[in-house]
């Protein structure tokens, strides 16, 4: 109980003492305060430190087959971003990336759709039944492996042999095309359809496409390449009667390749 004679002290120390003292053992004022909301308004609208920058946001997109390709400056570097890009769900159900076989000095690349079971077995293009056919064709004209190079449009064997699927040759292209430009043939053999409309970008049918010299450009090619389409081996050993056509395709590709040497 305080007494009418104990007056209050001056100093602020000195009044906290005389209310102990006095018995008091806290605040209360009139309206009631909520102490932890005012702390959270203060810690939200304190200024942030100069000397801390505010974390940069980067949005870290998945590299695409034409960024990965376009980087590659030889077929080693190609070789490797095919095998770490996994942007196409095919890569997913094959064994491995079928990249090529043969000579890439040869002044001939063939260009095939996309390896069966035998190709993604063994990792190599054209060694299955519809190889055999293309290495007796290769040898009518005095070619072989040696003197060629080979690969496909899409590296990774589609499930169950079916044809690729257009998204997937779409996302495969960049990595065909890269491929092209650093092998740079004197002459490019499409076999079958897929490579023929694909990287020529025309929609008629292969028996249209085929026995014609057509040009193959790109941008960062120095000049275009004469393109032979022909019709795919696979499809010379279900219809053999083709296999004349065919015939006529070769003997103007070897013709092309003596006036060139
Ligand atoms: N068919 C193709 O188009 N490519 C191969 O590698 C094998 C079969």
């Amino acid at each position: 109980m305080l007494s009418a004679a104990d007056s209050p002290p001056s100093s602020h120390e000195q009044l906290l003492r005389w209310y102990i003292e006095a018995g008091v053992d806290e605040a209360i004022a009139e309206i009631p305060t909520d102490r932890y909301a005012a702390s959270r308004i203060s810690a939200d609208s304190a200024p942030a430190s100069p000397s801390v920058p505010p974390p940069v946001q980067v949005a870290t997109q998945p590299a695409t087959s034409a960024h990965l390709a376009m980087d590659c400056r030889n077929l080693a570097e190609l070789r490797t971003a095919m095998e770490a890009y996994d942007g196409c769900a095919l890569k997913r159900t094959c064994q491995r990336t079928v990249f090529a076989d043969g000579n890439p000095a040869a002044p001939v690349m063939l260009i095939g759709e996309a390896p069966g079971a035998d190709e993604d077995r063994l990792g190599l293009p054209f060694v299955g039944a519809s190889g055999k056919l293309l290495d007796r064709m290769l040898a009518s004209i005095g070619l072989d492996r040696g003197s060629v190079y080979i690969t496909n449009v899409v590296p990774w064997r589609p499930p169950g042999n079916r044809k690729p699927e257009p998204t997937e040759i779409e996302l495969c292209l960049p990595f065909v095309e890269r491929h092209i430009e650093l092998v740079a043939p004197a002459i490019l053999v499409f076999l079958g359809g897929a490579p023929a409309s694909a990287l020529l970008a025309r929609q008629e049918a292969i028996s249209r496409l085929r026995g014609r010299w057509l040009d193959y450009s790109s941008s960062r090619l120095a000049r275009p390449i004469p393109a032979m389409p022909t019709y795919h081996p696979a499809y010379l050993l279900r219809t053999p009667l083709h296999k004349r056509d065919a015939w006529r395709d070769f003997l103007a590709i070897r013709k092309r390749l003596d006036a060139q040497s």
